[in-house]
Formats: structure tokens, sequence, C-alpha cells
């Protein structure tokens, strides 16, 4: 039937999905999405990205009410926290997104299918929704189907004593006491939000650092800035089981295998209100016959592609959170450009090398490129420059000074290989840093640009000078 019939059918509407469906349609292709939620938007748009950052942001705002104006002179008196109203925001900021998002697949002719969709073959896709099968042939099809929360043995996610971030985005009370398994990005935003909130907040990690794969020295600022807030944080501990009991739940932990590990090996129970389990996220493509029909997966579950994203299966694309790389939004949007420019024989192309990660704490932890660690490790000869906001005007005036950025530059050619930004703002200040990196500035093309004073990127540029060792502020 010509109704069903598309170049490209697209499964799964998150970030990956509905840009490369949006993108695809620009390009002239007849173009459906097939997504089972009933809203648009994937997990960034409904349950991660655009939720947490509500939650962070209000949290925030709850925090300097309480905290941080009395030292600019403005007293307030009986702050209270309306939770029902900050998470009936969150579901507005959401939902507006999430629509906004309909009304680009109409005005661009994008198909919406609704239902799961399932590969019958490698042009055919089944739809099953509310409306009964229906079958879609394609010229080609891509799979983002994204990602879902990895589980942790020993501890059963029950949604409302043991959660995964998900249900961390509505608990209807605050915990008093709030557990998270893992010091990754989730538990670090996530146990931002709640201990912000009233929370008391403990973070256990299997390794002796948070945030692995982050800058050493960057990740261990923002550590210490979160521990001043009252995050505590316990390292090389394995959680091994969680039990609820009445209205709390025991967990026992014990020492991570060679790591200086919970009570010297031990097992060990702690309690807590809440358990929020945060170790990572694992490739979804339960349901879809992929595999059935010969896509290739690796051992972790991911899609293998191709460098044209093409998977095993002739006509069949995959991108995003499914297949290999950082779990992040942007990398699953710029994968889905290029992924269908190139079907459409336009030299689509994602620089891995300049994929930026942000975590949107206070301070934030922006980051882009090398770490000053992997220089060491890769043997890269590298000159780092960096400069704390401490000793930046905007900053002060602002009085928000924690952090620093740090900058990694080639000792030979100057040409920037990385930044890493601790500090209020830093996820903005990334950016300048990325479009560096494209363009393949050095260190003194940054230092010789005007950045407007007084303002926070101005430490991007003293950092840059102090590459060359000629910072003027410090
Ligand atoms: P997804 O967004 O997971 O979308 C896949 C879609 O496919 C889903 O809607 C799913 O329902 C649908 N689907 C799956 N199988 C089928 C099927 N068979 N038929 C039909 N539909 C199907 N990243 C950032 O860059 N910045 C952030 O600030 C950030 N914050 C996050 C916070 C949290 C709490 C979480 C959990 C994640 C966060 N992420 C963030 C990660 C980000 O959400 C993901 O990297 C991103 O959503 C991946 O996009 P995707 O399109 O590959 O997959
Ligand atoms: P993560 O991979 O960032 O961190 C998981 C942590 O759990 C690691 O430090 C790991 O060592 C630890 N861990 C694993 N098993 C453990 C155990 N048994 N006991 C104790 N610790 C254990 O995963 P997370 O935080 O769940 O996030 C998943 C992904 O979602 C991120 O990697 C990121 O790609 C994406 N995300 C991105 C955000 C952003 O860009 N701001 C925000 C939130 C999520």
């Amino acid at each position: 039937m010509a109704g069903d019939s598309f170049d490209l059918v697209v499964i799964g509407a998150g970030p990956g999905g509905y840009v490369a469906a949006i993108r695809a349609a620009q390009l002239g292709m007849r173009t459906a999405c097939v997504e089972k939620y009933p809203t648009l938007g994937g997990t960034c748009v409904n349950v991660g990205c655009i939720p947490s950052k509500a939650l962070l942001d209000s949290s925030e705002h709850y925090e300097r009410a309480r905290h941080g104006l009395a030292v600019h002179g403005v007293n307030v008196s009986g702050v209270s926290l309306d939770l029902k109203t900050m998470l009936m925001r969150k579901t507005k900021v959401v939902a507006e997104l999430t629509r906004g998002i309909d009304g680009l697949f109409r005005k661009h002719r994008v198909e919406r299918v609704v239902g799961s969709g399932r590969l019958v073959s490698a042009r055919e896709v089944e739809v099953r929704g509310e409306g009964g099968p229906r079958r879609l042939t394609a010229e080609r099809v891509l799979i983002a189907t994204g990602s879902k929360p990895a589980a942790l043995p020993g501890f059963e996610v029950d949604d409302r004593r043991i959660i995964h971030s998900t249900h961390a985005l509505s608990l209807e009370t605050v915990p008093g006491r709030l557990l998270v398994i893992g010091a990754g990005v989730i538990g670090l935003e996530l146990g931002s939000v709640w201990r912000r909130l009233g929370s008391e907040v403990t973070v256990l990690e299997y390794l002796d650092r948070a945030l692995p794969g982050v800058d050493t020295a960057s990740a261990k600022l923002l550590q210490r800035s979160l521990e001043r807030q009252g995050m505590a944080f316990r390292f090389g501990v394995s959680a091994r089981s969680a039990t609820v009991v009445g209205e709390e739940v025991r967990v026992e932990v014990v020492g991570a295998p060679g790591e200086a590990g919970a009570a010297g090996g031990a097992p060990e129970t702690l309690t807590a209100d809440v358990v929020l389990v945060a170790v990572g996220r694992r490739p979804y493509t339960d349901g879809l016959g992929a595999a059935e029909l010969g896509v290739k997966l690796d051992a972790k579950g991911r899609v293998l592609v191709d460098e044209h994203f093409h998977t095993s299966l002739p006509g069949v694309f995959a991108i995003g959170d499914v297949i290999a790389g950082p779990m992040l939004a942007h990398k699953a949007e710029e994968e889905g450009i290029a992924c269908v420019e190139r079907m459409a024989g336009v030299a689509g192309h994602v620089n891995y090398a300049s994929i930026p990660n942000v975590i949107y704490t206070h301070p934030e932890l922006a980051s882009v490129g090398v770490s000053e660690d992997e220089a060491r490790e890769r043997g890269l000869d590298v000159r780092v420059g960096t400069f704390p906001f401490q000793a930046n005007g905007r900053a002060k005036a602002m009085g928000d000074r924690e952090g620093q950025v740090k900058l990694v530059a080639d000792a030979a050619t100057d040409r920037l290989l990385g930044a890493h930004i601790v500090g209020a703002r830093a996820s903005d200040m990334i950016a300048e840093l990325v479009v560096a990196m494209e363009l393949g500035a050095s260190a003194e093309d940054i230092a010789r640009s005007v950045h407007a004073h007084p303002t926070l990127p101005e430490a991007v540029k003293e950092a840059a000078l102090g590459v060359a060792g000629r910072a003027i502020h410090i």
C-alpha cells in the first residue's frame, strides 16, 4: 500500500531518531518515525536531559533562596518547598517540548507512527500500536532505539524505595536518606537535586574516584565542592544487594576488589529511605527483531555499525545510544544527521574528538577533547594552562568563585587538544572551545580573541594565555 511505503523508516523518536527524521524529510525523503511511547523526544526529553535540568534549576533556586542571598544583602524569610509545584513545572516543560516535536514533524511532513516497531525484514517494519498491527515498507530503516538504565544484580527496582533515574525525577516526598549507587553523571546530578531539597545524600562508588573518564583533577574539584555542600561519598565500595524492610532499605556493601574497601573488606549494612541505582545505561534492542535478522551486536549489546552507520544488514542503519560511543543527546543528534545525509549523498560527518560532555551540578563540569591524564597516558607532549574563577572579576561580582578553566594544548603546534571547566555556567562556556577545536585553533588564537569584560569566559582567555605562561591576572 503506497501510504505505508517510505524512503526511510526511523524506529525511535529520541534526539537521535526525531532529528534524523526531520533532516531526512528536509533532504526530500518520504519519512516515517515509529515511537512506542505516547510522546516524542525519547529518554532525553521525557525522562532524561530536560526533566533533570528542570529540577536542577528549580532546586538551585531553592538552595539559593535559603542560603545564597544574604551575602548579597537580600534577606528572605519563610522560604519553603512546594515540591508538587516544582514537579508540575518540570512536567509542563517536558510537555511543551514533546508537543513542539509533534509540530516539527507536521511542519516537515514526517509521519508519526505510534506503536512498537519490529523489523520483519531489512525493508519491512511491523508496528504494533493501539490501532492494531501495521506494516511499513522502506528503502532504508534507521534504528534509534536508545538505551535503558542498567540493572544491578541484587537490586530489584520497585519504583518506590529502590529506583532508577526515571523515578528519581518524580519522587512525591523528599527522602530523609538517599543512597546513590554510582558516582557517575546521574548520581551526581540527581543526588544534587535531592540534597538541595533536603535529603541526606550518600554516594557509593565502586572505583576510587567520581566520574571515571573525566579529567581527574577537575572531577576532584567538583567532588570537593559537592562534599562542602553536604553530599557524602564512599569510594572503593561494591554494593551487593538491597532489601526493603518496612519503610527502609538495607543495602549490603563490601570493599571493591583491589580498593581500600568498606570496613576493611567485611560486609557492611547501610540503611536508607530510598536507593537510587545509577550504574550506567544499556543499549536497548528488546523486541526489535534486529538480532534475529542478522544485525550484529557487540559484547555489550550495542548495534555494530561501519563509518556510515550501516549495520551488518544491508539497508539497515543505527545511531545514538544504541551504538558505541558516549551516551549523549547531542552525539545521537549529530549521528542522526550525518547518517541520513550520507544516505542522500551529502557528506555528513561527526567529529568524535570534539563532543562536549557536561555535568549540570553546581558548579558545573564541562569538558571537550583530551584530558591531562589521557595526554600523559598517550605520551602526548602537551602544555597546560589553568585559571581559577577566584581571580575572575565577573565570578567575584556574582559571588560564584569556585572552579577553574584548564586548557590542554599540543606543546609543538599549540593546537588546542582539550578543555575542562569546573564552574558556574561551564555548560555555556564550553561552546567556545568546541568551536575552537573544530576550527583547529591554537591556544594563542583563543588568547588573542577579544573576550568581553567582565565575563566568565575571560577565564578561558586567561587559561589560554596560561598555556604560554603569560596569564595576566594571576
Ligand atoms: P533515546 O532518547 O533513548 O530514544 C529512543 C526511543 O526509542 C525511545 O523513545 C523509545 O521509547 C523508542 N523505542 C525503543 N524501541 C522501540 C521500538 N521497538 N519501537 C518504537 N520505539 C522504540 N544527555 C545529554 O546529552 N545531556 C544531558 O543533560 C543528559 N541528561 C540525562 C539525564 C538522565 C536522567 C538520563 C537518563 C539521560 C540523560 N542524557 C543526557 C542522555 C540522553 O538522554 C541520551 O543520550 C539520549 O536520549 C539518546 O538518544 P537516542 O535517540 O539515541 O535514544
Ligand atoms: P555512568 O556510567 O556515568 O556512572 C556509573 C557509575 O557507577 C560509574 O562511576 C561506575 O564505576 C559506578 N558503578 C558501577 N557499578 C557499581 C556498583 N556495583 N557499585 C558502585 N558503583 C558502581 O552512568 P550513569 O550515571 O548511570 O549515567 C548513564 C549515562 O547517561 C551517562 O554515562 C551519560 O552518558 C548519560 N547521562 C548524561 C548526562 C549529561 O550529559 N549531563 C546526565 C545523565 C546521564
